[in-house]
């Protein structure tokens, strides 16, 4: 991968990458053809930001969780179809819908669960589409993939406000892997509930799971509660029922990858084991996420296709073998939690509640999908 290393804390400006320092936390900035991306394999210890000039390195960055979370790789896979336009539009005047589609669909498949990245780079060829020459097709593109991350921090501040209304006064609430800023195209979902509440006064500690097998409850959630001087408290995923069940935690809240037209919801795996454990010690599982994930066409979470990594991602803690070689891991990234154990979705377009079908389907309505 072609990348630079940019100055910690600061992003995109004026006169290239280090001159202004990030106003909100976001993950992924475009600026004259280039994506700056912050690396969230280095976090926590290190805040590098990759400077990336071809489509080819945003889908391996893609590929390689440099940057993850359903909407944010939705945003990226957005950026990376601009960049192959614009690559596309210096050779293939003829056939520029044609080669540009080769590339959406690289760009698609770097990632299979999550709804966002399909669905972003499917809004993007229809504006390619569009365009009557591949010159102003490509400058649309450029201005779709930023509209595009600017509507889902919109999304999820319209989230926050609805989801805050759910959580009550003095609770502790408990949420997995890192569905913030870092995983969306600004503020986060369920964090950004978290992050709402929060400064409404109404959460007395926010608990973090670790989220093996590559750690974003506690490298990432962490970090970024931290930076907004939010309480965070970590824990094993294996501690999430003692903790339940000592009465520290008054609410679950989640983000989705992709959730079904029934509500089933895929997410970090973990998220049905954390359901099943809410409904045991009666506290409310919710889920907060854009309608931009909402999947109208599986009817359930059967055929959700869920992603299986690398073993080493389990037998390795960072560079450290934790496990004994030639031994059988399973991988699975994601899982799905059944809508029987969901309380809440939580979207732009307000709280839905069993039974989701109309629900869900209006909400996809009503944010014009
Ligand atoms: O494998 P990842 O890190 O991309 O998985 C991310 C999650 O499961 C998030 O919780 C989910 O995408 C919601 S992001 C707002």
């Amino acid at each position: 991968m072609k990348a630079s290393l940019i100055e910690r804390g600061f992003c995109f400006g004026e006169n290239g990458l280090t001159t202004i320092e990030a106003p909100s936390l976001r993950p992924i900035y475009w600026r004259d053809g280039v994506v700056a991306l912050l690396d969230q394999t280095r976090l926590p210890e290190e805040e590098v930001w990759l400077e990336l000039r071809d489509y080819r390195d945003v889908v391996e960055a893609i590929r390689e969780m440099r940057i993850r979370g359903a909407p944010a790789i939705g945003v990226a896979g957005a950026y990376a179809v601009a960049m192959a336009a614009s690559e596309v539009s210096e050779h293939a005047q003829d056939d520029f819908i044609g080669e540009l589609e080769e590339a959406a669909k690289d760009i698609e498949e770097a990632r299979p669960t999550g709804a966002n990245l399909a669905w972003a780079v499917r809004r993007m060829m229809a504006v390619a589409r569009n365009g009557d020459r591949p010159q102003t097709a490509v400058e649309a593109l450029i201005a779709e993939a930023a509209r595009i991350q600017d509507e889902d921090e919109e999304a999820n501040r319209a989230i926050g406000r609805f989801g805050a209304e759910l959580i009550r006064q003095g609770s502790g609430v408990l949420t997995h892997c890192n569905a913030g800023a870092l995983a969306t195209g600004g503020y986060g979902t369920a964090l950004g509930v978290i992050k709402t509440a929060w400064a409404g006064g109404k959460i007395k500690q926010v608990y973090a799971t670790e989220t093996r097998a590559l750690f974003q409850g506690s490298r990432l959630t962490a970090w970024e509660l931290q930076r907004e001087s939010i309480s965070v408290t970590v824990l094993p995923d294996s501690a999430a029922g003692q903790l339940m069940r000592r009465g520290r935690v008054q609410a679950v809240i989640v983000g989705a990858d992709r959730i079904a037209a029934n509500g089933d919801v895929a997410n970090k795996i973990g998220t049905y084991s954390l359901a099943v454990l809410a409904k045991e010690n009666r506290l409310p599982f919710y889920v907060a996420a854009p309608t931009s994930t909402i999947d109208m066409s599986l009817p359930s979470g059967e055929s959700i296709p869920i992603e299986e990594r690398t073993p080493t991602e389990v037998t390795h803690a960072g560079t450290t073998r934790v496990v004994p070689e030639r031994t059988d891991v399973f991988n699975f990234a994601f899982d799905v939690t059944p809508h029987k154990y969901v309380a809440a979705i939580v979207t732009e377009a307000g709280v839905a509640r069993p039974p989701y079908d109309r629900q869900l389907a209006g909400a996809v309505q009503a944010s014009g999908g």
